[in-house]
């Protein structure tokens, strides 16, 4: 593992976290490189959303460390960490039902720490580009949206802050195959320009097809890590951690 090396963007250490009694992750290790496409794999339950809410802040970590660019962040507030340069696209989406397409991307566009590297419109135009169908609809309020729409905006929404990482919780859970093939294609042009992500999704084939490499969750613990190249030679894991 590159452990401390100068490219890693995150940085996680035997990270434990859990609800009340009950510890569900146990002493997680994971990093993403700069210019890396990670996923996290694994079955329902396994703690995949737990981490990435004890790395975005959202969820307080027990123990172990998160570094972030070389610095701890496992004890800040989650706007804290955003503004660091970490985007996550939740879970289940959480587009705001009364706000439009444009004022979502526009309320989101804050600069980051460094300050932005271009204007909030040519930020907004660049979402537009990746996604024409959110410009199409930029009046249409989140809850006028179907679900292939609102996770583009959600997807957009995190784009605009310009994260370092962009990590997806779900990346197409829910959606229509058309709309998950588009959502592949955007991930895909994303990492053409460089843009290091961590991705949760349960289509192993798209994830190595998409990712350079893979860490699987197995209860709390990660039960297996390897390339793409090595997911896909050997089948027996996804049976084994994946059910697939
Ligand atoms: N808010 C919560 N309160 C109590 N237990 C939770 C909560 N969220 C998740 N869990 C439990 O933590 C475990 C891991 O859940 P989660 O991180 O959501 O897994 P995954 O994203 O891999 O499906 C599960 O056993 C789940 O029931
Ligand atoms: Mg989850």
């Amino acid at each position: 593992m590159n452990a401390g090396s100068p490219a890693a963007l995150l940085e996680v250490r035997a990270l434990h976290a859990g609800y009340g009694a009950s510890e569900v992750l146990h002493g997680i290790d994971l990093h993403v490189g700069r210019g890396e496409v990670v996923a996290l794999l694994g079955r329902n339950g396994m703690g995949k959303t737990t981490l990435v809410r004890a790395i975005t802040g959202l969820h307080r970590a027990r123990g172990g460390s998160i570094a972030f660019r070389g610095e701890a962040i496992e004890s800040e507030a989650p706007h804290r960490i955003a503004r660091r340069g970490v985007g996550l696209v939740p879970e289940g989406r959480q587009v705001f039902p009364n706000l439009t397409v444009h004022e979502h991307l526009s309320a989101f566009e804050r600069a980051s720490d460094e300050g932005p590297t271009s204007s909030p419109a040519e930020r907004i135009g660049r979402v537009y580009e990746l996604f024409p169908r959110l410009r199409e609809r930029r009046t249409h309020l989140g809850n006028q949206l179907s679900g292939g729409e609102q996770q583009m905006l959600a997807i957009g929404r995190a784009l605009v802050t310009e994260p370092r990482l962009l990590i997806l919780d779900e990346a197409t859970e829910g959606l229509a195959p058309l709309v998950r093939h588009e959502i592949w294609q955007s991930l895909a042009a994303l990492r053409a320009r460089g843009q290091a992500i961590l991705v949760i999704d349960k289509y192993v084939q798209r994830l190595i097809r998409l990712a350079d490499r893979h860490v699987i969750l197995e209860k709390g613990r990660v039960a297996w890590t390897g390339t793409s190249t090595e997911l896909d030679a050997d089948a027996s894991i996804w049976q084994r951690y994946l059910g697939v």
